[in-house]
C-alpha cells in the first residue's frame, strides 16, 4: 500500500506544525508580558496635579510625618487628603506670596477645596482598608514606597488581586513595628523582632486573608 504522504510532504507537515505551535506560544508570552506589565497595571502613575506639592520637600527634606497631614490612616479604611487649612498653619508664615501658592489661597479664600487628582484607585469591588494594614504592622512604604523621594506623587505598586495575595499568603517579611508605620527606608534587618514573630504579636489570622469575602464584600 502506497503511504499517505510521502517522506518529503511529512517533514514539511512537522516544520508546518511546530512553526505554528512556535508562534502561538510566541503570542500567549507577549500578550502575558502586556498584560503583566507597568502600563497595564497603572504602576507608574503620576498624574498633573493643581499644585506641584513635593513629599520630597515636605516629608524627606521638612521631615513632616505622614499622619500630619494623612490623619486618617489608622482610625478609618481611607487616609485622607488634608483640607487646605493644614497647608496654612505653615503657608501663612511660609513662602506667603509665592506665585505657586496662588491656588492654595484662593483654596482658602473662597472656602474651597484644591482639586487633587487621584492617583490610586481600586476598583469599586474590591474593599480595602487602610486601618486594617496600618494598625498590623504593613507599612505606607510597602505599598507606597518611597513617598519620601517624590516630587510628584507616584503610584509605584500594580495594585491588582495577584499583588495582594502575593502579601496575604505570607505577610511575615513585610511586617514591622508599630513606631515604623511611617518611617521611609526601613529594612527589617534594623530591629531585634524578625517579621514571623510579629505575626504573633498582631495576632494576625492568615486563614481569612485569601478569602474572597475579605475583599469582595
Ligand atoms: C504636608 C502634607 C503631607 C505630608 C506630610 C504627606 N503627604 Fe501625602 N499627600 C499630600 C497631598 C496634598 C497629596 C495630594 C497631592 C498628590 O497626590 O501629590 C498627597 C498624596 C499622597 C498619596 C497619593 C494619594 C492618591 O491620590 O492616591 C499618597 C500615597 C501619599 N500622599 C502618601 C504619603 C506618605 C506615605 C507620607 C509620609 C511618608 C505622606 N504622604 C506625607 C500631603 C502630604
Ligand atoms: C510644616 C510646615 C508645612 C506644611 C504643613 C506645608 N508646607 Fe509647603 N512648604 C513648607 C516649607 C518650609 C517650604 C519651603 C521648602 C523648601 O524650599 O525646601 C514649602 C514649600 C512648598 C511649595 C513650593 C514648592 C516646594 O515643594 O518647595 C509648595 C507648592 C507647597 N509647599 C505646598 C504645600 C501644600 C499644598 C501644603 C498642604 C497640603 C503644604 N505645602 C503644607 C512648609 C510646609
Ligand atoms: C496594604 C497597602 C497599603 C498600605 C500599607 C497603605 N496604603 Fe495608602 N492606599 C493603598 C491603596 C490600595 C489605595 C487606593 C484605595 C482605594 O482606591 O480605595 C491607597 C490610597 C491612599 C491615599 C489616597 C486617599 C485615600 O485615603 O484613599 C492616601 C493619601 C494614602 N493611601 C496614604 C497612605 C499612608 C500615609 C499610609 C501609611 C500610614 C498608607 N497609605 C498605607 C494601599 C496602602
Ligand atoms: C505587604 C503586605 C500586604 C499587602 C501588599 C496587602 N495586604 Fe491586606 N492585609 C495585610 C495584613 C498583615 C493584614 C492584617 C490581617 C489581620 O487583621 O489579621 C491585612 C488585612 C486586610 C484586610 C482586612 C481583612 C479583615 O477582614 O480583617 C483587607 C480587606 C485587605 N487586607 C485587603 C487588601 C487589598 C485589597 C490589598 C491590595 C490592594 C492588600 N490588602 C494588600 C497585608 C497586606
Ligand atoms: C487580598 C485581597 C483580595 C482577595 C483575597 C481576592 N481578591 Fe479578587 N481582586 C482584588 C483586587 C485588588 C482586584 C483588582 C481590582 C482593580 O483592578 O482595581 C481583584 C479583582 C478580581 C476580579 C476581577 C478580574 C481580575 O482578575 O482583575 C475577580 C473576578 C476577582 N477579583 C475574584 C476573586 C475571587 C473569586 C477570589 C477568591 C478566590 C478573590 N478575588 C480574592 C483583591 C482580592
Amino acid at each position: 500500500m502506497a503511504p499517505l504522504f510521502r517522506p518529503r510532504t511529512n517533514a514539511l507537515t512537522v516544520v508546518f506544525l511546530v512553526g505554528v505551535l512556535a508562534l502561538l506560544v510566541a503570542i500567549s508570552v507577549i500578550a502575558y508580558v502586556v498584560y503583566r506589565s507597568p502600563y497595564q497595571t497603572d504602576a507608574g502613575y503620576a498624574p498633573e496635579q493643581p499644585i506641584p506639592f513635593s513629599h520630597q520637600h515636605h516629608v524627606g527634606g521638612l521631615g513632616i510625618d505622614c499622619q500630619y497631614c494623612h490623619t486618617s490612616a489608622e482610625t478609618s479604611d481611607f487616609a485622607g487628603i488634608p483640607p487646605t487649612r493644614t497647608c496654612m498653619t505653615c503657608h501663612s508664615q511660609e513662602w506667603t506670596n509665592a506665585e505657586m501658592l496662588a491656588p492654595v489661597r484662593e483654596s482658602l479664600s473662597h472656602q474651597e477645596p484644591l482639586a487633587w487628582t487621584r492617583v490610586h484607585k481600586l476598583a469599586d469591588y474590591t474593599y480595602f482598608s487602610h486601618r486594617a494594614h496600618v494598625n498590623n504592622g504593613v507599612g505606607c512604604e510597602s505599598c507606597h514606597g518611597r513617598v519620601d523621594k517624590m516630587h510628584m506623587t507616584v503610584q509605584r505598586q500594580p495594585l491588582t488581586m495577584e499583588w495582594c495575595l502575593e502579601c496575604h499568603r505570607d505577610p511575615g517579611s513585610e511586617l514591622r513595628p508599630q513606631d515604623k508605620i511611617t518611617s521611609m527606608g526601613y529594612s527589617p534587618e534594623d530591629d531585634a523582632i524578625p517579621g514571623h514573630e510579629l505575626i504573633d504579636q498582631y495576632d494576625i489570622n492568615l486563614d481569612h486573608l485569601t478569602e474572597c469575602s475579605s475583599c469582595h464584600r
